[in-house]
């Protein structure tokens, strides 16, 4: 799997995103380490709260199935599917990947075209908390 077709990956899972409320579409390809893909999309609710991001939901519906062992995932977000910015994960999802990834999980902030940043959880979530 390269970054580039995990990236369309997340790009196709942004199409089923749920966000009448913000317009703003967010897909997620998660890589597991035995190759497994887990696609995950933004879910929004008219009550804001219970809203869920894609990351989230990629890790959910992974961890759900019993995966456990994570090596990559590729985020894409923008308004109505224009991924102009690259595109980087909440802090209450980076700490969503802390409790199950080490600091050099890759994280792959993609936006249009061919360009995307590649950063670790380390880096994005630096002294992070854990128990
Ligand atoms: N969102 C995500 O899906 N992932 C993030 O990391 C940040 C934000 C979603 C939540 C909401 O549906 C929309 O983007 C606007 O905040």
């Amino acid at each position: 799997m390269t970054d580039r077709e995990l990236i369309d990956l997340a790009k196709n899972a942004a199409e089923k995103a749920y966000a009448p409320y913000s317009g703003y579409t967010v897909g997620a390809a998660l890589l597991t380490k035995n190759g497994k893909v887990y696609l995950g999309c933004n879910i929004e609710n008219a009550s804001y709260t219970p809203t869920n991001c894609a990351e989230r939901t990629a890790f959910f519906k992974a961890v759900s199935e019993g995966e456990k062992d994570f090596e990559a995932i590729a985020v894409v977000g923008g308004k109505s599917l224009d991924f102009k910015d690259y595109f980087t994960p909440c802090g209450v999802c980076r700490q969503v990947m802390k409790e199950f990834c080490d600091e050099d999980f890759k994280i792959l902030a993609g936006k249009n075209g061919e360009e995307y940043l590649k950063v670790s959880l380390g880096e994005l979530l630096p002294f992070g908390f854990t128990l």
